[in-house]
Protein backbone atom coordinates (compact mmCIF):
# COMPACT_ATOMS: atom_id res chain seq x y z
CA UNK A 1 0.00 0.00 0.00
CA UNK A 2 2.68 2.31 1.00
CA UNK A 3 2.80 3.12 -2.95
CA UNK A 4 0.48 4.83 -3.48
CA UNK A 5 -0.02 8.36 -1.86
CA UNK A 6 -2.76 7.79 0.07
CA UNK A 7 -0.67 7.12 3.54
CA UNK A 8 -0.66 3.38 4.76
CA UNK A 9 -3.51 3.78 6.84
CA UNK A 10 -5.57 4.71 3.77
CA UNK A 11 -5.91 8.06 4.80
CA UNK A 12 -6.98 11.20 2.33
CA UNK A 13 -3.37 13.04 1.68
CA UNK A 14 -3.36 14.49 -1.63
CA UNK A 15 -2.28 17.43 -2.47
CA UNK A 16 -3.49 17.97 -6.06
CA UNK A 17 -5.40 16.31 -8.29
CA UNK A 18 -2.19 14.46 -10.16
CA UNK A 19 -1.60 12.48 -6.88
CA UNK A 20 -5.01 11.60 -6.62
CA UNK A 21 -5.49 10.11 -10.44
CA UNK A 22 -2.17 8.41 -10.27
CA UNK A 23 -4.07 6.87 -7.09
CA UNK A 24 -6.91 5.83 -9.07
CA UNK A 25 -4.83 4.41 -11.91
CA UNK A 26 -2.13 2.31 -9.54
CA UNK A 27 -5.51 0.88 -7.95
CA UNK A 28 -7.21 0.27 -11.32
CA UNK A 29 -10.62 2.23 -9.97
CA UNK A 30 -13.06 3.60 -11.59
CA UNK A 31 -13.76 7.40 -10.54
CA UNK A 32 -13.50 9.97 -12.89
CA UNK A 33 -12.56 13.45 -12.43
CA UNK A 34 -13.15 16.54 -14.36
CA UNK A 35 -12.09 20.05 -14.02
CA UNK A 36 -14.70 21.56 -15.57
CA UNK A 37 -17.41 22.20 -12.69
CA UNK A 38 -19.84 23.80 -15.11
CA UNK A 39 -21.82 20.18 -15.14
CA UNK A 40 -22.76 21.22 -11.17
CA UNK A 41 -24.55 24.62 -12.42
CA UNK A 42 -26.63 22.18 -15.08
CA UNK A 43 -30.52 23.19 -13.99
CA UNK A 44 -32.38 19.73 -14.04
CA UNK A 45 -35.34 19.35 -15.27
CA UNK A 46 -38.88 17.21 -13.80
CA UNK A 47 -42.09 16.70 -14.99
CA UNK A 48 -43.36 20.10 -12.86
CA UNK A 49 -40.36 21.98 -11.38
CA UNK A 50 -37.03 23.20 -12.34
CA UNK A 51 -34.05 22.03 -9.52
CA UNK A 52 -31.73 25.09 -10.26
CA UNK A 53 -28.36 23.25 -10.42
CA UNK A 54 -26.99 19.58 -10.10
CA UNK A 55 -25.90 19.86 -6.54
CA UNK A 56 -28.00 18.88 -3.45
CA UNK A 57 -27.31 18.59 0.03
CA UNK A 58 -28.40 15.25 1.44
CA UNK A 59 -30.49 14.84 4.28
CA UNK A 60 -28.75 14.71 7.78
CA UNK A 61 -30.01 14.46 10.80
CA UNK A 62 -28.80 16.95 13.59
CA UNK A 63 -31.39 15.24 16.63
CA UNK A 64 -32.25 19.01 17.38
CA UNK A 65 -35.75 18.94 17.42
CA UNK A 66 -38.06 20.07 21.05
CA UNK A 67 -40.08 16.92 22.88
CA UNK A 68 -43.14 17.58 20.15
CA UNK A 69 -40.20 16.93 17.43
CA UNK A 70 -40.71 20.25 15.80
CA UNK A 71 -38.31 22.46 14.31
CA UNK A 72 -35.81 24.30 17.26
CA UNK A 73 -33.82 27.45 16.44
CA UNK A 74 -30.57 25.21 16.23
CA UNK A 75 -32.80 23.21 13.25
CA UNK A 76 -33.62 26.85 11.62
CA UNK A 77 -29.98 27.84 12.34
CA UNK A 78 -28.40 24.94 10.50
CA UNK A 79 -31.13 24.97 7.47
CA UNK A 80 -30.61 28.80 7.18
CA UNK A 81 -26.84 28.00 6.17
CA UNK A 82 -27.83 24.90 4.11
CA UNK A 83 -30.16 27.65 2.53
CA UNK A 84 -27.61 30.22 1.55
CA UNK A 85 -25.32 27.99 0.40
CA UNK A 86 -26.98 27.52 -2.84
CA UNK A 87 -27.44 24.06 -3.76
CA UNK A 88 -30.51 23.59 -6.47
CA UNK A 89 -31.82 20.53 -3.93
CA UNK A 90 -32.29 20.69 -0.31
CA UNK A 91 -32.99 17.00 1.00
CA UNK A 92 -34.58 18.07 4.71
CA UNK A 93 -33.38 15.12 6.88
CA UNK A 94 -34.87 11.90 8.55
CA UNK A 95 -38.38 13.23 9.72
CA UNK A 96 -39.93 10.35 11.83
CA UNK A 97 -44.13 9.87 10.51
CA UNK A 98 -45.19 8.28 14.33
CA UNK A 99 -44.37 8.12 18.16
CA UNK A 100 -42.56 4.83 18.19
CA UNK A 101 -40.49 5.50 14.79
CA UNK A 102 -38.45 8.11 16.05
CA UNK A 103 -34.39 7.25 16.43
CA UNK A 104 -34.40 9.45 19.75
CA UNK A 105 -36.30 12.19 21.60
CA UNK A 106 -34.92 15.10 19.33
CA UNK A 107 -35.65 13.64 16.61
CA UNK A 108 -38.22 15.99 14.13
CA UNK A 109 -41.63 14.27 14.01
CA UNK A 110 -44.11 15.53 11.79
CA UNK A 111 -48.38 15.10 12.85
CA UNK A 112 -51.08 17.61 12.84
CA UNK A 113 -50.08 19.37 15.87
CA UNK A 114 -47.17 20.85 14.42
CA UNK A 115 -46.71 21.06 10.60
CA UNK A 116 -47.11 24.55 10.90
CA UNK A 117 -43.60 24.53 12.36
CA UNK A 118 -42.32 22.56 9.51
CA UNK A 119 -43.87 25.20 7.38
CA UNK A 120 -41.30 27.50 9.00
CA UNK A 121 -38.52 25.44 8.15
CA UNK A 122 -39.61 25.45 4.83
CA UNK A 123 -40.19 29.03 4.39
CA UNK A 124 -36.95 30.03 5.90
CA UNK A 125 -34.91 27.51 3.74
CA UNK A 126 -37.15 29.47 0.24
CA UNK A 127 -36.98 32.86 1.55
CA UNK A 128 -33.09 32.05 2.36
CA UNK A 129 -32.00 31.40 -0.89
CA UNK A 130 -34.15 33.82 -2.97
CA UNK A 131 -32.49 36.78 -0.53
CA UNK A 132 -29.11 35.21 -1.47
CA UNK A 133 -29.25 34.74 -4.97
CA UNK A 134 -32.76 36.48 -6.57
CA UNK A 135 -36.29 36.21 -6.71
CA UNK A 136 -36.01 33.90 -9.27
CA UNK A 137 -33.35 31.37 -7.44
CA UNK A 138 -36.24 28.53 -6.42
CA UNK A 139 -34.19 25.14 -4.56
CA UNK A 140 -36.11 22.46 -4.60
CA UNK A 141 -36.86 20.96 -1.02
CA UNK A 142 -37.29 16.93 -0.21
CA UNK A 143 -38.74 15.96 3.51
CA UNK A 144 -37.53 12.67 4.18
CA UNK A 145 -39.91 10.25 5.91
CA UNK A 146 -38.99 7.60 8.22
CA UNK A 147 -39.82 5.28 11.09
CA UNK A 148 -36.65 4.39 12.08
CA UNK A 149 -37.60 0.24 13.10
CA UNK A 150 -34.65 -1.33 14.57
CA UNK A 151 -32.97 1.69 15.57
CA UNK A 152 -36.10 3.42 17.04
CA UNK A 153 -35.10 4.57 20.95
CA UNK A 154 -36.92 5.98 23.94
CA UNK A 155 -35.37 8.09 26.57
CA UNK A 156 -31.90 6.96 24.68
CA UNK A 157 -33.14 3.06 25.29
CA UNK A 158 -33.33 1.28 22.07
CA UNK A 159 -36.58 -0.13 21.46
CA UNK A 160 -36.69 -1.94 18.54
CA UNK A 161 -39.61 -2.25 16.00
CA UNK A 162 -38.15 -5.10 13.62
CA UNK A 163 -39.95 -6.78 10.84
CA UNK A 164 -37.94 -9.57 10.40
CA UNK A 165 -34.85 -11.03 11.91
CA UNK A 166 -31.31 -10.33 10.52
CA UNK A 167 -28.84 -12.52 13.08
CA UNK A 168 -25.52 -9.84 12.82
CA UNK A 169 -27.85 -6.47 13.65
CA UNK A 170 -29.75 -8.31 16.33
CA UNK A 171 -26.55 -10.01 18.20
CA UNK A 172 -25.25 -6.47 17.97
CA UNK A 173 -28.04 -4.98 19.76
CA UNK A 174 -29.13 -7.73 21.75
CA UNK A 175 -32.34 -8.71 20.25
CA UNK A 176 -33.26 -12.08 21.04
CA UNK A 177 -35.44 -14.65 19.05
CA UNK A 178 -38.55 -14.31 21.26
CA UNK A 179 -38.74 -10.23 20.35
CA UNK A 180 -41.72 -9.91 18.33
CA UNK A 181 -42.03 -8.73 14.93
CA UNK A 182 -44.56 -6.16 13.78
CA UNK A 183 -47.78 -7.49 12.97
CA UNK A 184 -49.35 -7.36 8.83
CA UNK A 185 -51.73 -5.04 10.83
CA UNK A 186 -49.35 -2.64 12.07
CA UNK A 187 -47.41 -2.62 8.38
CA UNK A 188 -51.24 -1.71 6.80
CA UNK A 189 -51.60 0.91 9.53
CA UNK A 190 -47.87 2.27 8.57
CA UNK A 191 -49.10 2.92 5.19
CA UNK A 192 -51.88 5.38 6.22
CA UNK A 193 -49.54 6.70 8.87
CA UNK A 194 -46.93 7.72 5.85
CA UNK A 195 -49.28 9.01 3.75
CA UNK A 196 -50.99 11.84 6.44
CA UNK A 197 -47.26 12.67 7.18
CA UNK A 198 -47.03 13.27 3.11
CA UNK A 199 -50.43 15.38 3.25
CA UNK A 200 -49.08 17.50 6.34
CA UNK A 201 -45.58 17.94 4.06
CA UNK A 202 -47.68 19.24 1.45
CA UNK A 203 -49.37 21.37 3.43
CA UNK A 204 -46.12 23.02 4.83
CA UNK A 205 -45.02 23.60 1.72
CA UNK A 206 -42.15 21.26 0.95
CA UNK A 207 -41.90 20.62 -2.96
CA UNK A 208 -41.31 16.97 -2.01
CA UNK A 209 -41.42 13.79 -0.07
CA UNK A 210 -38.97 10.99 0.09
CA UNK A 211 -40.17 7.15 1.29
CA UNK A 212 -37.26 6.45 3.01
CA UNK A 213 -35.91 3.03 2.58
CA UNK A 214 -32.37 2.82 3.40
CA UNK A 215 -29.70 2.65 6.41
CA UNK A 216 -31.64 -0.38 7.73
CA UNK A 217 -34.21 1.37 8.84
CA UNK A 218 -37.67 -0.26 8.83
CA UNK A 219 -39.12 -0.03 5.23
CA UNK A 220 -35.16 -0.86 4.03
CA UNK A 221 -35.60 -3.90 6.10
CA UNK A 222 -38.97 -4.61 5.08
CA UNK A 223 -36.96 -5.05 1.16
CA UNK A 224 -34.59 -7.71 2.06
CA UNK A 225 -37.09 -9.52 4.48
CA UNK A 226 -36.64 -12.74 2.79
CA UNK A 227 -37.52 -14.97 5.92
CA UNK A 228 -40.82 -13.23 7.06
CA UNK A 229 -44.46 -14.71 6.22
CA UNK A 230 -47.21 -12.94 5.36
CA UNK A 231 -48.36 -10.38 3.22
CA UNK A 232 -44.99 -8.59 3.96
CA UNK A 233 -42.02 -11.26 3.22
CA UNK A 234 -41.08 -13.82 0.98
CA UNK A 235 -41.22 -12.82 -2.37
CA UNK A 236 -39.98 -9.61 -4.36
CA UNK A 237 -43.78 -8.38 -4.57
CA UNK A 238 -44.37 -8.68 -1.01
CA UNK A 239 -40.95 -7.54 -0.07
CA UNK A 240 -41.54 -4.45 -2.04
CA UNK A 241 -45.34 -3.83 -1.11
CA UNK A 242 -44.62 -1.44 1.75
CA UNK A 243 -42.95 0.85 -0.59
CA UNK A 244 -44.87 1.09 -3.33
CA UNK A 245 -47.93 0.61 -1.81
CA UNK A 246 -46.91 3.93 0.41
CA UNK A 247 -46.20 5.68 -3.25
CA UNK A 248 -49.26 4.85 -4.86
CA UNK A 249 -51.51 6.14 -1.69
CA UNK A 250 -49.50 9.63 -2.05
CA UNK A 251 -49.31 9.17 -5.64
CA UNK A 252 -53.54 9.31 -5.93
CA UNK A 253 -54.00 11.40 -2.80
CA UNK A 254 -55.80 14.52 -4.00
CA UNK A 255 -54.03 16.54 -0.88
CA UNK A 256 -50.60 15.35 -1.85
CA UNK A 257 -51.48 16.53 -5.66
CA UNK A 258 -48.25 18.35 -6.85
CA UNK A 259 -46.00 16.67 -4.31
CA UNK A 260 -42.46 15.43 -6.09
CA UNK A 261 -42.20 12.10 -5.28
CA UNK A 262 -38.92 10.74 -3.95
CA UNK A 263 -37.02 7.89 -1.84
CA UNK A 264 -33.86 7.86 -0.51
CA UNK A 265 -32.94 4.07 -0.88
CA UNK A 266 -30.23 1.21 -0.41
CA UNK A 267 -29.16 -0.26 -3.49
CA UNK A 268 -27.10 -2.89 -1.37
CA UNK A 269 -27.10 -3.31 2.25
CA UNK A 270 -23.78 -5.80 2.46
CA UNK A 271 -25.37 -7.96 4.61
CA UNK A 272 -25.76 -11.84 3.74
CA UNK A 273 -28.28 -13.31 2.03
CA UNK A 274 -30.86 -13.73 2.51
CA UNK A 275 -30.99 -11.19 5.14
CA UNK A 276 -29.53 -8.26 2.90
CA UNK A 277 -30.74 -6.68 -0.15
CA UNK A 278 -29.58 -6.27 -3.51
CA UNK A 279 -27.13 -9.05 -2.30
CA UNK A 280 -26.34 -12.29 -4.75
CA UNK A 281 -27.78 -15.19 -3.57
CA UNK A 282 -25.52 -17.41 -5.25
CA UNK A 283 -22.33 -15.92 -3.49
CA UNK A 284 -24.56 -14.88 -0.22
CA UNK A 285 -22.45 -11.82 -0.08
CA UNK A 286 -21.34 -9.58 -3.33
CA UNK A 287 -23.32 -6.96 -5.04
CA UNK A 288 -26.10 -8.11 -6.89
CA UNK A 289 -28.48 -5.19 -8.32
CA UNK A 290 -31.29 -7.23 -10.10
CA UNK A 291 -33.57 -6.46 -7.61
CA UNK A 292 -33.11 -2.69 -6.84
CA UNK A 293 -33.26 -2.60 -10.64
CA UNK A 294 -36.30 -3.95 -10.91
CA UNK A 295 -37.82 -2.05 -7.95
CA UNK A 296 -36.42 1.07 -9.62
CA UNK A 297 -38.55 0.65 -12.58
CA UNK A 298 -41.60 -0.10 -10.95
CA UNK A 299 -40.81 3.13 -8.89
CA UNK A 300 -40.77 4.94 -11.91
CA UNK A 301 -43.52 3.93 -13.37
CA UNK A 302 -45.19 5.04 -10.32
CA UNK A 303 -44.11 8.77 -11.21
CA UNK A 304 -41.28 8.66 -8.70
CA UNK A 305 -38.82 11.26 -10.16
CA UNK A 306 -36.03 11.26 -7.62
CA UNK A 307 -33.66 9.19 -6.17
CA UNK A 308 -31.33 9.39 -3.49
CA UNK A 309 -29.37 6.05 -4.08
CA UNK A 310 -26.90 4.95 -1.09
CA UNK A 311 -25.92 1.95 0.46
CA UNK A 312 -25.09 0.23 4.02
CA UNK A 313 -25.75 0.84 7.45
CA UNK A 314 -24.09 3.23 9.55
CA UNK A 315 -24.72 1.63 12.94
CA UNK A 316 -23.04 -1.47 11.35
CA UNK A 317 -20.65 -0.55 8.90
CA UNK A 318 -20.58 2.78 8.36
CA UNK A 319 -17.44 2.69 6.40
CA UNK A 320 -19.59 1.31 3.37
CA UNK A 321 -22.09 4.27 3.60
CA UNK A 322 -19.86 7.04 4.82
CA UNK A 323 -16.15 6.15 4.13
CA UNK A 324 -14.09 7.91 6.77
CA UNK A 325 -10.41 8.72 7.63
CA UNK A 326 -11.44 8.24 11.52
CA UNK A 327 -14.06 6.25 12.78
CA UNK A 328 -15.04 3.38 15.00
CA UNK A 329 -12.76 0.76 13.45
CA UNK A 330 -10.66 0.91 11.09
CA UNK A 331 -12.57 -0.87 8.13
CA UNK A 332 -10.52 -3.67 5.45
CA UNK A 333 -10.61 -1.42 2.63
CA UNK A 334 -9.16 1.75 1.73
CA UNK A 335 -11.69 4.55 2.13
CA UNK A 336 -11.37 5.53 -1.42
CA UNK A 337 -12.65 2.01 -2.95
CA UNK A 338 -15.51 2.44 -0.28
CA UNK A 339 -16.13 5.50 -2.23
CA UNK A 340 -15.88 4.16 -5.65
CA UNK A 341 -18.38 1.34 -4.97
CA UNK A 342 -20.40 3.66 -3.87
CA UNK A 343 -20.17 5.88 -7.46
CA UNK A 344 -19.59 2.78 -9.71
CA UNK A 345 -22.63 0.88 -8.56
CA UNK A 346 -24.79 4.15 -8.15
CA UNK A 347 -23.74 4.84 -11.98
CA UNK A 348 -24.37 1.56 -12.79
CA UNK A 349 -27.99 2.34 -12.00
CA UNK A 350 -28.18 6.05 -12.90
CA UNK A 351 -26.95 4.03 -17.33
CA UNK A 352 -29.63 1.59 -16.72
CA UNK A 353 -32.08 4.33 -16.11
CA UNK A 354 -31.16 7.65 -17.46
CA UNK A 355 -34.56 9.37 -17.31
CA UNK A 356 -34.90 9.06 -13.83
CA UNK A 357 -32.74 11.81 -11.68
CA UNK A 358 -30.46 9.73 -9.44
CA UNK A 359 -28.90 11.72 -7.06
CA UNK A 360 -25.20 10.09 -6.10
CA UNK A 361 -23.12 9.82 -3.02
CA UNK A 362 -19.97 9.28 -2.36
CA UNK A 363 -17.84 12.91 -2.51
CA UNK A 364 -17.42 14.49 1.10
CA UNK A 365 -14.15 12.34 1.54
CA UNK A 366 -11.93 14.01 -1.40
CA UNK A 367 -12.27 16.96 0.32
CA UNK A 368 -11.21 19.97 -1.52
CA UNK A 369 -11.14 17.90 -4.75
CA UNK A 370 -14.99 16.83 -3.96
CA UNK A 371 -16.25 18.90 -6.82
CA UNK A 372 -14.27 18.10 -9.21
CA UNK A 373 -15.16 14.00 -8.47
CA UNK A 374 -18.79 15.12 -8.74
CA UNK A 375 -18.31 16.65 -11.98
CA UNK A 376 -16.45 13.39 -12.94
CA UNK A 377 -19.30 11.25 -11.66
CA UNK A 378 -22.04 14.10 -13.03
CA UNK A 379 -20.28 14.43 -16.71
CA UNK A 380 -19.67 10.90 -17.30
CA UNK A 381 -23.08 10.03 -16.23
CA UNK A 382 -22.88 8.02 -13.32
CA UNK A 383 -25.84 10.72 -11.25
CA UNK A 384 -27.38 13.44 -12.79
CA UNK A 385 -26.78 15.45 -9.55
CA UNK A 386 -24.26 14.95 -6.70
CA UNK A 387 -25.12 14.42 -3.14
CA UNK A 388 -23.42 15.72 -0.29
CA UNK A 389 -23.88 14.56 3.52
CA UNK A 390 -21.47 15.68 6.13
CA UNK A 391 -20.01 18.63 3.36
CA UNK A 392 -23.47 20.24 3.98
CA UNK A 393 -23.00 20.46 7.56
CA UNK A 394 -18.88 21.11 8.24
CA UNK A 395 -18.58 23.40 4.49
CA UNK A 396 -22.66 24.64 3.97
CA UNK A 397 -21.28 27.07 1.28
CA UNK A 398 -19.84 24.58 -0.92
CA UNK A 399 -22.34 24.59 -3.78
CA UNK A 400 -21.64 28.58 -4.14
CA UNK A 401 -17.91 28.06 -3.96
CA UNK A 402 -18.00 25.13 -6.37
CA UNK A 403 -20.13 26.91 -8.55
CA UNK A 404 -18.59 30.52 -8.55
CA UNK A 405 -14.85 29.91 -7.61
CA UNK A 406 -14.51 26.60 -9.19
CA UNK A 407 -12.88 25.36 -6.34
CA UNK A 408 -13.65 24.21 -2.52
CA UNK A 409 -11.74 25.80 0.20
CA UNK A 410 -8.89 23.01 2.04
CA UNK A 411 -9.35 24.79 5.52
CA UNK A 412 -13.09 24.47 5.38
CA UNK A 413 -14.07 20.89 4.10
CA UNK A 414 -15.45 17.69 6.25
CA UNK A 415 -12.20 16.07 7.28
CA UNK A 416 -14.08 12.61 7.54
CA UNK A 417 -13.44 12.47 11.62
CA UNK A 418 -16.74 10.92 12.31
CA UNK A 419 -17.17 13.03 15.41
CA UNK A 420 -20.57 14.21 13.80
CA UNK A 421 -21.87 10.38 13.55
CA UNK A 422 -19.99 10.10 17.36
CA UNK A 423 -22.67 12.46 18.59
CA UNK A 424 -25.27 10.97 16.90
CA UNK A 425 -25.32 7.73 17.70
CA UNK A 426 -24.18 8.60 21.99
CA UNK A 427 -26.18 11.48 22.32
CA UNK A 428 -28.75 12.09 19.77
CA UNK A 429 -27.81 15.71 19.06
CA UNK A 430 -25.05 16.04 16.33
CA UNK A 431 -23.55 18.81 13.74
CA UNK A 432 -20.18 19.10 12.57
CA UNK A 433 -17.78 19.71 15.37
CA UNK A 434 -14.66 20.79 13.80
CA UNK A 435 -16.24 23.22 11.47
CA UNK A 436 -19.32 24.39 13.44
CA UNK A 437 -17.01 24.55 16.18
CA UNK A 438 -18.91 27.38 18.54
CA UNK A 439 -22.11 25.08 18.44
CA UNK A 440 -20.80 21.31 18.58
CA UNK A 441 -17.60 21.12 19.94
CA UNK A 442 -18.69 22.00 23.50
CA UNK A 443 -21.12 18.89 23.48
CA UNK A 444 -18.67 16.81 21.86
CA UNK A 445 -16.17 17.69 25.00
CA UNK A 446 -18.89 17.50 27.42
CA UNK A 447 -19.51 13.75 26.00
CA UNK A 448 -15.71 13.28 26.08
CA UNK A 449 -15.98 14.23 30.03
CA UNK A 450 -18.35 12.54 30.76
CA UNK A 451 -16.68 8.97 29.18
CA UNK A 452 -13.64 9.82 30.48
CA UNK A 453 -15.35 9.82 34.38
CA UNK A 454 -17.26 7.00 33.65
CA UNK A 455 -14.70 5.40 32.88
CA UNK A 456 -12.66 6.47 35.66
CA UNK A 457 -15.40 4.77 37.99
CA UNK A 458 -15.45 1.30 36.26
CA UNK A 459 -11.58 1.37 36.57
CA UNK A 460 -11.86 2.31 40.13
CA UNK A 461 -14.12 -0.25 40.87
CA UNK A 462 -12.31 -2.91 38.83
CA UNK A 463 -9.18 -5.27 40.17
CA UNK A 464 -6.37 -3.70 37.36
CA UNK A 465 -5.87 -6.35 34.63
CA UNK A 466 -3.19 -4.26 32.78
CA UNK A 467 -5.47 -3.94 29.73
CA UNK A 468 -8.03 -2.00 28.31
CA UNK A 469 -10.60 -2.77 26.04
CA UNK A 470 -11.41 -1.26 22.88
CA UNK A 471 -15.23 0.61 22.86
CA UNK A 472 -17.41 -1.26 20.62
CA UNK A 473 -19.65 1.35 19.89
CA UNK A 474 -19.78 1.77 16.14
CA UNK A 475 -21.04 4.50 14.80
C1 LIG B 1 -24.51 12.64 11.36
C2 LIG B 1 -25.17 12.04 10.14
C3 LIG B 1 -26.54 12.09 10.01
C4 LIG B 1 -27.15 11.53 8.88
N1 LIG B 1 -28.51 11.59 8.75
C5 LIG B 1 -29.10 11.06 7.66
C6 LIG B 1 -30.49 11.16 7.47
O1 LIG B 1 -31.22 11.79 8.24
N2 LIG B 1 -31.03 10.56 6.38
C7 LIG B 1 -30.26 9.92 5.44
O2 LIG B 1 -30.80 9.41 4.46
N3 LIG B 1 -28.93 9.85 5.58
C8 LIG B 1 -28.34 10.41 6.65
N4 LIG B 1 -26.98 10.39 6.76
C9 LIG B 1 -26.18 9.87 5.63
C10 LIG B 1 -25.80 11.02 4.69
O3 LIG B 1 -26.93 11.57 4.07
C11 LIG B 1 -24.83 10.51 3.59
O4 LIG B 1 -25.43 9.46 2.89
C12 LIG B 1 -23.50 10.05 4.17
O5 LIG B 1 -23.00 10.95 5.11
C13 LIG B 1 -22.47 9.86 3.04
O6 LIG B 1 -22.35 11.03 2.29
P1 LIG B 1 -21.08 12.03 2.49
O7 LIG B 1 -19.88 11.20 2.18
O8 LIG B 1 -21.33 13.12 1.54
O9 LIG B 1 -21.11 12.45 3.92
C14 LIG B 1 -26.36 10.92 7.88
C15 LIG B 1 -24.97 10.89 8.02
C16 LIG B 1 -24.37 11.45 9.14
C17 LIG B 1 -22.87 11.42 9.24
S1 LIG C 1 -17.61 16.27 12.41
FE1 LIG C 1 -17.48 17.62 10.62
S2 LIG C 1 -15.48 17.20 9.74
FE2 LIG C 1 -15.95 15.49 11.10
S3 LIG C 1 -16.99 13.97 9.77
FE3 LIG C 1 -18.60 15.21 10.68
S4 LIG C 1 -18.98 16.82 9.17
FE4 LIG C 1 -16.99 15.94 8.68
Amino acid sequence: MAKFNQTSLGKFQYKDLEQLEADLQELHLSIQISDDLSVLGRPISLKNHVIPNSLATLPMEGGDADANGSPTEMTLRKYEKIARGGAGLIWVEAVSVTKDGRSNDKQLWLKEDNWEDFKALNDLIKKTARETYGPDFNPITIIQLNHSGRYHKVNGKPSPVIATRKQRLDDRLGIDHTHPLVTDDYLDELQATFLSAARLSRKAGFDGVDIKACHGYLLCELLSAFERDGRYGGSFENRTRMMLDVVDAVKKDAQCEGLILATRMNIYDAQPYPQGWGVSEASGSDIDLTEPKQLMQLLLDRGVEIFGLTMGNPYFIPHINKPYDMGAYVPDEMAIESCERLIREIGSIQQDFPQAVVVGVGYSWFRQFAAQVAAGSVSQGLCRMAGFGREAIAYPDFARDALTHQALDRTKVCISCSKCSELKSKIGTCGCVVRDADVYLPLYKELKAKEASAQAGETAGQPDTGSQTASKEVR
